[in-house]
Parts: C-alpha cells; sequence; structure tokens
C-alpha cells in the first residue's frame, strides 16, 4: 500500500504563495499543504471585511491559529485573538464572523482542516462540499487564470 504520508520533509514559504479568492468578496486563502492522500489541507485564511463566512459543518477535526485580528462564530460565545488556538471536533457546525475595523488589518488564521467541510444554504442543506481534491483545484485554476506555476504543496 502506497504510504499517505510524506517521507520527507517540506519548508513552505507563504509569501511565495498567492491568496487564492475564497468565493465570496473580502475571504482569501493561501494553501500551504494540501494532501489528498489524507484528506487534510492546510490554509491561511483572510478576512479584509466584517462579515459572515458561510455556515459549514466540519467532518474531521479543524485547528485554528490566529494570526492576526479578531473573530467569533455565530454558534459558540468567545472570540478568539491573535495567539488563541482554537480546536472544532468533527460534525461542528458554525459560522465564522470577522470582525474586521481596518482593512489594513485583514483577519489572518493558519487552519489545518483534516477532512471534508459540508457548506450549507439557508435551509441547512448542503449546498457544497470542500474537500482537498476541490481546494487543490481551486488553487491550480487560479494558477492556470494568473499565469503563475504552482508551488510543490501537494504534500
Ligand atoms: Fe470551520
Amino acid at each position: 500500500m502506497e504510504h499517505p504520508h510524506p517521507m520527507k520533509d517540506f519548508l513552505v514559504r507563504a509569501a511565495d504563495l498567492p491568496w487564492v479568492p475564497q468565493g465570496s468578496s473580502n475571504v482569501w486563502f493561501k494553501p500551504l499543504r494540501i494532501s489528498p492522500a489524507t484528506g487534510s489541507w492546510v490554509n491561511l485564511l483572510k478576512v479584509a471585511k466584517s462579515g459572515v463566512v458561510n455556515r459549514h459543518r466540519h467532518l474531521a477535526e479543524v485547528e485554528g491559529w490566529v494570526v492576526q485580528g479578531h473573530w467569533h462564530y455565530l454558534e459558540h460565545d468567545w472570540q478568539a485573538e491573535p495567539g488563541a488556538y482554537v480546536y472544532e471536533p468533527p460534525g461542528d457546525v458554525h459560522t465564522l464572523v470577522a470582525d474586521v475595523d481596518d482593512p489594513d488589518h485583514p483577519m489572518l488564521t493558519l487552519f489545518s482542516i483534516h477532512g471534508p467541510i459540508e457548506y450549507m444554504d439557508e435551509t441547512g442543506e448542503v449546498a457544497y462540499v470542500e474537500t482537498a481534491e476541490t481546494k487543490l483545484r481551486r488553487y491550480h485554476d487560479y494558477c492556470r487564470e494568473q499565469g503563475i506555476a504552482p508551488h510543490e504543496i501537494v504534500f
């Protein structure tokens, strides 16, 4: 059986990677690692304006590390600030709200996502499922549109 984990080390410099639009305006992701073999991915999330990121359910664990700015979930009673570590269990349903006062200081959070995300519509029906494969496709499509070479982030 093929080993799902890389057998070597990697260094990925965030500055070398583009901010890829994530559907809604004012939201971008920067992929650092995408692993279709394990179904997981690691990305920085940037939100430049106060607002809601679609309600979704995680089918596997998510870990977050807030780099800059503040945000909260409509469904939980805390607000995350720089330096905070966030853990979300499998099955967690939440709606991220970025609390951004200054567009020059966007919210930046590193998320390590261990499995698919089900985005829901207003009625709670699953509208779109994000996976390591769809994330990788978004990144590659964006690179092609921009005429830039994709970095080695698949491992
Ligand atoms: Fe989430």
